[in-house]
């Protein structure tokens, strides 16, 4: 697929079949995460994947904004603590700015691997922490949930007037 096209056709999918998602492609994504652009190659990032259902039960109940019930997901995680120490106070911003751009290569290979997914930031971040975990200074910042499409989804739509030229 090239580029354009999976930028243009990627879209939130909050629906999926009952097909459970290969570990070989997940942990496909899980690849395409980390070779994500990262603020001095710190990678303050972690990426856990859940498929256990009973661990995909207890974060959709602490995650209103996790709709339908996705086979899998996986949970972006921040290391704000570590990046801090290691890039100056500007740590915990950048940690956060790259699990965004890990979060995309993950849309975005998904894609190509013919899943869908959306990312969800609708959760009780602690709640979540503790289902998965997570030791301090480590936060989930997206839960990206993976599956098989169950419909196509349509797009909804952009602004354009947001593209300036030389100045605002
Ligand atoms: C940072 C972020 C947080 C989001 N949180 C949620 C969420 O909690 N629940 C949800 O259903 N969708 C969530 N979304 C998906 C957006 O609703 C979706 O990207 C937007 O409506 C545009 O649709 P598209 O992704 O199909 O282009 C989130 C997206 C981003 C980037």
């Amino acid at each position: 697929m090239d580029i354009k096209t999976a930028i243009m056709s990627r879209r939130s999918v909050r629906k999926f079949i009952e097909k459970d998602v290969e570990k070989e492609k997940l942990e496909e994504l899980a690849k395409a995460a980390i070779w994500a652009p990262t603020g001095g190659n710190a990678q303050p990032w972690d990426f856990i994947i859940v498929s256990d259902k009973e661990k995909l039960r207890q974060l959709k109940a602490v995650s209103p904004g996790l709709l339908g019930m996705p086979p899998s997901l996986i949970a972006v995680c921040s290391n704000k603590q570590a990046n801090v120490e290691k890039m100056g106070a500007i740590g915990d911003v950048l940690a956060v700015m790259d699990c965004s751009m890990a979060s995309q290569n993950i849309m975005l290979r998904a894609l190509d691997l013919e899943l869908g997914t959306c990312a969800i930031r609708s959760f009780n971040q602690s709640a979540v922490g503790e289902i998965l975990k997570t030791p301090e200074g480590v936060e989930p910042e997206l839960l990206i949930t993976v599956g098989y499409p169950k419909q196509d989804t349509k797009a909804p739509s952009r602004k354009e007037d947001v593209i300036r030229w030389e100045e605002y």
